[in-house]
C-alpha cells in the first residue's frame, strides 16, 4: 500500500494539498482509525526533532501578546531553516523581518563559531520580546538587531552575505532582492518566504491584492533572472530556496 507521490504542503494556507496525501492508491480515506498518525503534518513532526523548548515558549508568548502570531515561522519550517544553516554553516546571515525572533534563532544555530546574524525589523515595539528570547537563546552575542526599513539598512550594514532570509513586507520582496544582491557573495543563498501566498499565487480572480501582487512578481522575476538557481520547496506557504552564481 502506497502513497501517490504528490507534493506535500504544510501550513493552514494550502490544507487542500495535505488532504490529497491523506489518500491511498486505492482511494480509501486513511483515518485517526486505521492510522494513528491522522494529519500529514502530525506525522512529519513526529518523526522530526522536537521543538526546542526555548522557541515553544516564544511560540506561546508570540501567541499570547501579539496580533498576528501566525507570521511566526514555527515547528516545522524553523527546523527546515537550522538544517539549512546548518548545511552552509554561514559566516555571515541577513534576515529582513525579525518578528519576535523565532525563525533569527532557528538560523544563528548554523553560524560558524565566529558567525553574525544581522536582522531587521520595522517594528520596534518587539524590541523587549526579540531580546529576551535572544538572550535566553545564548545568542545575544552572536546577533546585531536593526530597527528601521529593511531598504535603508541593508546598505549601512556593507557586508557580504552567505546567507539571507527575506520575510519582510510581501509587497517590497522585488526590492529588497535588488537590494541584498550585491551584499550576497558569489554562491551565496537567499531563502524567500510565503512564495506561494497560501495558493493565491495561481488564483487568477484576485489580481489587485498588493501583497498577491508582489509575490506573484517577485516569483516571476526570479524566474528570469538568469543570475541565480533557484527553486520552490512546497513548505507552509512556500519557501523559495535562491543560489547566486
Ligand atoms: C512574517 S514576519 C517575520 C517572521 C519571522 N521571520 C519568523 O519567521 O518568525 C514579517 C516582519 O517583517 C517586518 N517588516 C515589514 N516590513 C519591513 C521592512 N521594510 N523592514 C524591516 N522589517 C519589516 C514586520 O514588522 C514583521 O514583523
Amino acid at each position: 500500500m502506497s502513497f501517490r507521490a504528490i507534493p506535500i504542503t504544510i501550513g493552514t494556507g494550502i490544507s487542500f494539498f495535505i488532504d490529497s496525501c491523506l489518500r491511498r492508491n486505492d482511494n480509501k480515506r486513511v483515518t485517526k482509525m486505521s492510522n494513528p498518525f491522522y494529519n500529514i503534518e502530525e506525522y512529519i513532526l513526529n518523526h522530526s526533532d522536537k521543538e526546542d523548548p526555548i522557541l515553544a515558549e516564544l511560540n506561546r508568548e508570540t501567541n499570547l501578546k501579539t496580533l498576528r502570531p501566525r507570521m511566526l515561522s514555527g515547528h516545522l519550517q524553523g527546523k527546515i531553516l537550522e538544517m539549512i544553516s546548518k548545511m552552509i554553516n554561514p559566516e555571515r546571515i541577513l534576515e529582513l523581518g525579525t518578528y519576535t525572533g523565532y525563525s533569527a534563532i532557528c538560523l544563528a544555530k548554523g553560524l560558524k563559531k565566529n558567525g553574525i546574524l544581522h536582522t531587521i525589523e520595522i517594528n520596534d515595539e518587539l524590541e523587549n520580546i526579540i531580546r529576551k528570547y535572544f538572550t535566553k537563546a545564548q545568542i545575544e552575542n552572536k546577533v546585531k538587531l536593526h530597527f528601521g526599513d529593511a531598504r535603508n539598512i541593508i546598505p549601512e550594514i556593507n557586508e557580504q552575505f552567505d546567507l539571507v532570509f527575506i520575510d519582510a513586507d510581501k509587497r517590497e520582496y522585488i526590492e529588497y532582492f535588488n537590494i541584498v544582491f550585491d551584499y550576497v557573495k558569489s554562491g551565496g543563498f537567499i531563502l524567500a518566504d510565503n512564495v506561494l501566498w497560501s495558493g493565491k499565487v495561481i488564483d487568477l480572480e484576485s489580481p489587485d491584492d498588493e501583497y498577491t501582487k508582489g509575490i506573484f512578481e517577485f516569483n516571476e522575476f526570479i524566474k528570469n533572472d538568469n543570475r541565480v538557481e533557484k527553486v520552490i520547496l512546497p513548505l507552509r506557504d512556500g519557501l523559495m530556496l535562491i543560489r547566486k552564481k
